[in-house]
């Protein structure tokens, strides 16, 4: 085999960090470990700018000078650097100002100085500008408003304050510089000061920053609010403990705060506050009455401190470069919030519904013969399956996009074979290239210099699974052109239609840089310094790598095929228009299984909903309790996929005793069967950015007790989950939270949360607790299929759980499934379920599917807690004969069967 050395030697690395880890966790881990800061991560301590700027109170003052409305109805000015000392002393005037508003209830802050980088490819193209009016103008401040909401801009020093409901001016929504911790580092000519000692080292790293402080610091304040959630990545609380205490008498006591620099860290600990793989510089801050975010559009290495006062809580950024370009999201609801961000930073990718399936995965499948038995395998065991996974050892020596001839002579035929049953594969492309002459993708990017470079202009070569290999220069829009171009089957030699693509390691990681990733005085495209860009070039990688799919039917890119599914571990906001993330390389142990469930929570209210944890863990072995009660929750991740490390134990579902397969099974066709319900929830995700998998306050925002609630989780509106996440646990305390009915989707008992608002509920190892939401409606698909597309025809069941007043609505969207018509043609369905009156309606507000009635087809129709009993049924449409109506605890129950009523359709009941 080729490449063996290499690969010896990239084991070698793998083992010796594994070592030295393990060291690291037998000296200093016993709980709560902050021992990141002696080994290969750098802390705010190890890093210039953090030192700079966090908490320090900037040298100068800030004050605003002449604003004034351009055409846009945006307002500008200049940002003037004032050395109080010296009584006016105007030292810079060169900063300037800007405050835009858009009609989804946006503001916009930006801070810049010419010459600094500005973060591409993130914001819309088609943002919805309205403008500032100026309501009243004073010499130290002026009030300008924009649709309900005023904003005070107060000019010296600089402080902009936001109400967003400007008939209540007693409290603001959000103040920016409310504690004055507002710093911008103006950039010097290096030497203009005499400073040529502006390298900084770390380990045996060193970084010249050839450009000198170019720090920005940030401070928002949210007046009341007690909780604040996002800044992903991490695996921590999710409502984010503060970094900083700040007693009554002014004492503060520092903890590490929140980094956000995209970094592969090698088995991250399940409670510390580092920054992972991907970065989201969004934070939402919540109290009772109002729900606020800010975002900050920067992608270089950032710093964020939480502190809570009896005022509210305040935040301070920092970040090492860039510009200030900062988004308020007014609000006031939850959903306000997700639909504002969504507005600049787009919706969810409609994802193909194949992807919403199971996966399976695992480091690796060794061969076709290997592919083969696993996929008869869930058929033989009745288990669904959409996706079969390939890692990195199917390529030719880390090559990738090609394969290991001995292990895979005949990729298409393996392919092919999984098509047949209407199963794909997904196979992993990395961004680090091999430095091989004989490698086609190695040779020609070379040829045109399309690698990142080092900051002498010679190409970068770093170390990672290959051996050495250089890096795609992702900035670059040709070079982004040219990947995209590289997974059409003439180029992709082995691939077919129903291959998908997974990209690992593109934090990026490299195992000999700094922090194993790449120098921050790399180049990019334009001279541009990696510190400006690091956060950026996984999720400009991932947008690439699905542009290629999008467009693998037609090699001049000209022509969409179907919606692209790539896999990512790196991130940005954007990404979610891209497709799915997981959160990277997680451990086989319980208190894992714990932290994905804030760590998705997190990604979600971050805008990038499609995400889930391995499940059953990456490194170790799960014990089949563990493996069970992981499969239980990951069915409710919005990317439902199993994952294992090549050292671990085989651990397919039928490879444990019958009753453990049983119940992985059960969970896993629960999850088909609620596949109608699933991606219409990614609609909704697209459509405003509502997260699949969301909090309890995103539908119940007024109630406190539940806004740190992290054990339990709403999938969708409707469905309450309880996950088991204790070793041994006989029962789970259930939360059932507003005032709502609650159904057992399991059982007949109903629980009303005004009277049992907290119920412990025992729990044998069948399933975890999952609710109806009383006055929802959910469609369904019950019959147990092989995977999703062969789902595709069946008929639904349509399940109506009653509130108290006798009422339920739900949604519905359906669509091909695999193409843009949905988009371009407006092929697609769209209805709602409404009961009320003791009528169920079906409204059909748009329909136009290709395919006949025949396939939207109602089986069944379910009515939960009816207070009285239901003695005939009345379809305007047809006859309806064959019901019954039962008692169920204190309510009745209705079943219609085969009521023929297609979905396409309008139609009511009347009971
Ligand atoms: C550079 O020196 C000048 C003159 O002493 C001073 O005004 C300025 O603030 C200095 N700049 C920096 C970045 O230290
Ligand atoms: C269903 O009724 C609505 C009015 O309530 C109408 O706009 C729509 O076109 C109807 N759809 C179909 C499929 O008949
Ligand atoms: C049946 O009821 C639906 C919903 O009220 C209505 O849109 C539809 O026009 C009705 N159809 C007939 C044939 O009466």
């Amino acid at each position: 085999m080729k490449g063996t050395r290499a690969e010896d030697g990239m084991k070698g690395t793998r083992a010796t960090r594994v070592v030295l880890f393990l060291l690291f966790v037998l000296l200093c881990c016993t709980k709560a470990a902050s021992g990141f800061k002696e080994n290969e991560f750098k802390t705010c301590a190890k890093s210039s700018f953090c030192q700079r700027l966090r908490s320090v109170p900037p040298e100068h003052k800030y004050v605003i000078e002449s604003l004034e409305a351009d055409d846009s109805g945006a307002v500008r000015g200049k940002v003037s650097v004032v050395d109080e000392d010296a009584e006016d002393e105007t030292l810079h005037k060169d900063i300037d100002f800007a405050l835009l508003a858009y009609e989804s209830g946006v503001l916009r802050l930006k801070v810049s100085q010419p010459g600094r980088f500005e973060v591409p490819e993130v914001l819309l193209d088609d943002l919805k500008q309205v403008p500032l009016t100026s309501q009243s103008k004073a010499s130290a401040q002026e009030i300008f408003q924009f649709q309900n909401s005023l904003v005070v801009v107060t000019l010296s020093p600089m402080k902009v304050e936001v109400y967003g409901d400007k008939s209540k001016i007693t409290t603001p929504t959000v103040v920016f510089n409310e504690n004055s911790l507002f710093n911008f580092e103006r950039q010097v000519k290096p030497g203009e000061n005499g400073s040529s000692e502006w390298a900084e080292t770390f380990l045996s790293h060193s970084d010249t920053r050839k450009n000198g402080p170019m720090g920005l610091s940030i401070d928002v304040h949210f007046p009341g609010a007690n909780h604040v959630f996002g800044i992903p990545e991490r695996a921590t609380r999710f409502s984010l403990p503060p970094t900083k205490e700040v007693h009554a008498n002014g004492e503060k006591v520092l903890h590490e705060p929140y980094r956000l620099y995209n970094l592969d860290v090698f088995e991250y600990l399940h409670d510390h506050p580092f920054g992972l793989y991907g970065s989201i510089p969004f934070l939402t801050a919540k109290k009772v009455g109002s729900t606020t975010g800010a975002f900050w559009l920067n992608a270089a290495e950032m710093y964020v401190d939480i502190w809570k006062t009896d005022k509210g809580t305040s935040t301070q950024w920092v970040s090492e470069s860039g510009i200030v370009d900062l988004f308020f999201f007014i609000g006031p609801e939850p959903k306000d919030v997700a639909r504002q961000y969504s507005s600049m930073t787009g919706g969810t990718q409609m994802p193909q519904l194949f992807s919403l399936g199971y996966h399976q995965c695992r480091w690796n499948y060794k061969d076709e013969e290997d592919v083969a038995t696993v996929d008869s395998n869930f058929d033989h065991f009745g288990i669904p399956c959409d996706v079969i996974w390939l890692d990195i050892e199917h390529t030719d020596g880390k090559r990738y996009m090609t394969w290991d001839k001995a292990h895979f002579p005949t990729p298409e035929n393996m392919q092919n074979s999984l098509a047949e049953k209407g199963r794909k594969m997904v196979a992993i492309v990395d961004p680090h290239i091999k430095k091989d002459d004989s490698y086609h993708i190695f040779k020609e990017a070379q040829g045109k210099s399309y690698f990142v470079r080092n900051k002498d202009g010679t190409d970068f070569d770093g170390w990672c699974w290959p051996g050495s290999s250089m890096y795609l220069d992702m900035l670059n829009p040709e070079i982004r052109k040219w990947w995209a171009t590289k997974f059409v089957p003439e180029v992709f030699k082995g691939s077919t239609e129903s291959l998908y693509i997974w990209n690992d390691m593109n934090e990026p990681s490299v195992f000999n840089g700094p922090e194993i990733t790449m120098h921050k005085d790399n180049l990019h495209y334009n001279d541009i310094e990696h510190r400006d860009v690091h956060n950026i070039y996984g999720y400009l990688y991932h947008m690439a790598t699905a542009e290629g799919l999008v467009y693998r039917g037609d090699k001049s890119l000209a022509k969409p095929s179907d919606r692209a599914f790539v896999l990512s571990r790196a991130f940005f906001s954007g990404s979610q228009r891209v497709g799915p993330v997981w959160t990277g390389d997680n451990t086989a142990d319980w208190n894992h299984l714990k932290v994905s469930i804030p760590m998705c929570l997190t990604l979600g209210v971050s805008g990038l909903t499609f995400s889930g944890a391995d499940v059953g863990g990456f490194f170790g072995n799960p014990n089949s309790e563990l493996l069970t009660r992981w499969y239980q929750l990951g069915i409710f991740y919005p990317f439902f996929r199993a994952h294992a490390h090549i050292d671990t134990k085989r651990r397919e579902p039928w490879l444990f005793e019958e009753s453990v397969m049983s119940n992985i099974r059960s969970a896993i066709q629960l999850r088909y069967n609620l596949m109608p319900y699933i991606y219409t929830l990614f609609h909704m995700a697209h459509k405003d950015g509502a997260p699949v998998m969301r909090p309890i306050w995103y539908e119940f925002p007024e109630q406190e007790d539940t806004f740190s609630s992290e054990d339990a989780f709403l999938f969708g509106p409707s469905l309450l989950v309880s996950p088991v996440l204790e070793e041994g646990a006989k029962a789970v305390n259930v939360l059932f939270p507003g005032k709502d009915l609650w159904y057992d989707l399991f059982g007949d008992k109903v629980y009303d949360a005004e009277k049992t608002p907290r119920v412990p509920m025992p729990v044998t190892m069948e399933s975890i607790p999952v609710h109806v939401r009383g006055g929802s409606i959910i469609p369904r698909r019950m019959r147990p299929r092989r995977n999703t597309e062969a789902m595709k025809k069946d008929p639904f069941t349509i399940v109506v759980a009653l509130d108290k007043n006798q009422e339920a609505r739900g949604s519905f969207y359906l669509d091909d499934g695999s193409s843009f018509d949905f988009q371009q043609k407006r092929k697609f369905l769209s209805s709602t379920f409404v009961f009320k009156n003791y009528r169920l309606e079906n409204d059909v507000y748009h329909n136009a599917l290709y395919f006949t009635n025949e396939f939207t087809k109602v089986e069944k129709i379910i009515v939960r807690g009816l207070k009285r009993k239901v003695g005939k049924v009345d379809g305007n449409m047809t006859k309806i004969k064959d019901f019954s109506c039962t008692q169920e605890g204190g309510t009745w129950t209705l079943v219609i069967k085969k009521p023929d009523l297609s979905l396409t359709e309008n139609w009511s009941l009347k009971l």
